[in-house]
């Protein structure tokens, strides 16, 4: 039987860059998740008699959203739920279940790489049919209904028991407790040489993945252990806990640490990578070699066709504007287009839908590809292995190759953290107001070429987005962009993003912020970052 509750809206839940997402005890406050996920039904429906697919990353309060989402889903008319068993689904496999059993869309449950516990964070995500994050039509549709909500509908059913596969009945509708892993990992043995991985391994190839006590720890102890054969104990941390350990489930040089030192020390062993909260992210280190996330896209394109599900070659490549260059060079050598898009994964979606673009990605640690419609850890450190399985050289052999070819992106981002709102929004206000008197002016040896906001007209559907970031373009081809994140839940985050090419025939091994120094001083005079925030350096560098 289906109950009406009467509700008022709650201020502020609207999505960023990736789905709403607050503290928990937001999210715990009365009728708050329940409003928000009546909104998208309401948003997304007529539901009834279509499913719906539910996951999380398996962080604090995960079970207690999914048994509500379940019955407001009963109540709504959806014929059936799928939802992974223990409540976990990675983002990619969420992507994926979406789209094989045809489902009218999912809830994703995270917030990503940031960290979890009663005091920590939490997130609802709603994907659509193409297993793609909801383009901003939808996302801004669900937050003006927020603004209105005035009831939300759910039915009496006991909990389900999430920890045992099977089917039950809730209300009239269907919910399907399914493996979380089987259908991912098939997927992944579809794209990608597994006997030349294993043959590899059964080689003496050694790697370390470090699961950061997130979601893929399923996943890769299935996948790297199981099916390729590495040793039991190669995947690190490899049980999800609610709260990650206490640690920031994000894999860059700052939270990963462990495994970088490891990478970095005698006892390294050929390969290290790491995966974020949900699993969509990755970290690619060699020994003694650590791929940028938009160095680690450009490879990965130019080597692409080694790998049995990129055989045929890439119709294009993408990747959001604050990502590097490098992409670039390589899509102009293989011939095909590159597009530049705003920052957040949804972005990509029209133009793999369109088959405009193959691979994809950001400099926020997110590669994947047209296989679904979210960015995909495990599918990047997979390409990775394949690749390294065929050239039989190193990860350092390999960029080192690459760059002797296509010349190096030097690159960093600088993140200045919990800045008050204000002075955030007063340096970014400030600097748009200077970008028209920037051309022709010098910072040190920089000489400014060009400098605006980006706006984004999307080639598929006519769409544009505009304040996407401020861009400050120096001659040869350096670059320097400001933006505030859109995934925070406290306070502002300022990122600096900084991009220096050096050509082929140039110096190829410098230390990055060596061959950053000018462009980081030029960020300062530019900003007027100490002046508006107090701040002498950044909180984290990746
Ligand atoms: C999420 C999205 C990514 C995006 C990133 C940017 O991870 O899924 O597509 O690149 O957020 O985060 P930011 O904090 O810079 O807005
Ligand atoms: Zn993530």
């Amino acid at each position: 039987m289906t109950t009406t509750v009467a509700t008022t809206p709650y201020e502020g839940q609207k999505p960023g860059t990736s789905g709403l997402r607050k503290k928990v005890r937001v999210f715990a406050q009365a009728n708050y998740a329940e409003n928000f996920i009546q909104s998208v039904f309401d948003v997304v429906g007529p539901v009834t008699g279509k499913t719906l697919v539910i996951g999380g990353d398996g962080r604090y309060y995960n079970r207690t959203v999914i048994q509500q989402a379940i019955r407001i889903a009963a109540a709504n008319g959806y014929s059936q739920v799928l939802v992974g068993k223990g409540g976990i689904l990675s983002t990619p496999a969420a992507s994926h279940v979406i789209r094989k059993y045809g489902a009218s869309g999912g809830l994703i449950l995270s917030a990503s790489h940031n960290p979890g516990g009663p005091d920590e964070d939490f997130g609802i995500k709603y994907n659509i049919a193409n297993g793609g994050p909801a383009p901003e039509g939808v996302t801004d549709a669900i937050f003006a209904r927020t603004q209105v909500i005035d009831r939300w509908l759910t039915v009496e059913a006991p909990d389900v028991d999430l920890d045992t596969c099977g089917s039950v009945a809730v209300g009239g509708m269907t919910v399907s407790v399914i493996d979380p892993v089987a259908d991912y990992a098939d997927l992944m043995e579809t794209l990608f040489d597994f006997a030349a991985i294993r043959a590899k391994v059964a080689a003496g190839f050694t790697m370390a993945f470090d699961a950061m006590h997130a979601v893929t720890g399923p996943y890769a102890v299935e996948i790297l252990e199981k099916r390729l054969g590495f040793a039991p104990g190669t995947v690190r941390n490899g049980v999800p806990l609610e709260d990650f350990g206490g640690h920031h489930p994000d894999p860059n040089m700052v939270h990963a640490k462990a495994l970088f030192d490891l990478m970095f020390s005698a006892a390294a062993p050929d390969f290290g990578a790491a995966s974020d909260g949900d699993g969509d992210r990755n970290l690619i280190v060699g020994r003694g070699r650590f791929v940028t996330p938009s160095d680690s896209l450009a490879m990965l394109a130019a080597n692409a066709h080694l790998a049995p599900g990129y055989r045929a070659g890439l119709k294009g490549i993408a990747r959001s504007m604050p990502t590097s260059a490098a992409a670039d060079r390589v899509a102009e050598a293989l011939g095909v287009p590159c597009f530049e898009t705003p920052t957040g994964w949804k972005f990509f979606g029209n133009l793999l839908d369109a088959g405009m673009a193959t691979i994809c990605g950001e400099e926020s640690a997110g590669t994947g590809s047209d296989h679904v419609r979210e960015k995909d850890g495990l599918w990047a450190v997979l390409l990775w292995l394949n690749i390294l399985a065929v050239r039989g050289q190193s990860v350092d052999a390999i960029a080192r190759e690459h760059w002797q070819r296509f010349g190096r992106n030097y690159y960093a981002r600088h993140d200045y953290e919990g800045l008050p709102t204000d002075t955030a929004n007063a340096l970014i206000a400030e600097l748009t107001a200077a970008l028209p008197g920037l051309p022709g002016k010098s910072f040190g040896p920089l000489v400014v070429a060009s400098a605006d906001s980006f706006a984004y007209l999307d080639p598929v559907d006519g769409s544009t987005s505009a304040n996407q970031g401020l861009r400050v373009l120096f001659e040869g081809g350096s670059r320097i962009v400001f933006r505030l994140s859109g995934t925070g839940t406290e306070g502002a985050t300022l990122r600096v993003y900084l991009e220096r090419y050096e050509p082929a025939e140039g110096l190829l091994d410098r230390d990055t912020p060596d061959a950053l120094a000018d462009l980081i001083a030029a960020a300062e005079a530019v900003a007027g970052i100490a002046r508006h925030t107090g701040r002498t350096a950044p909180d984290v560098v990746t």
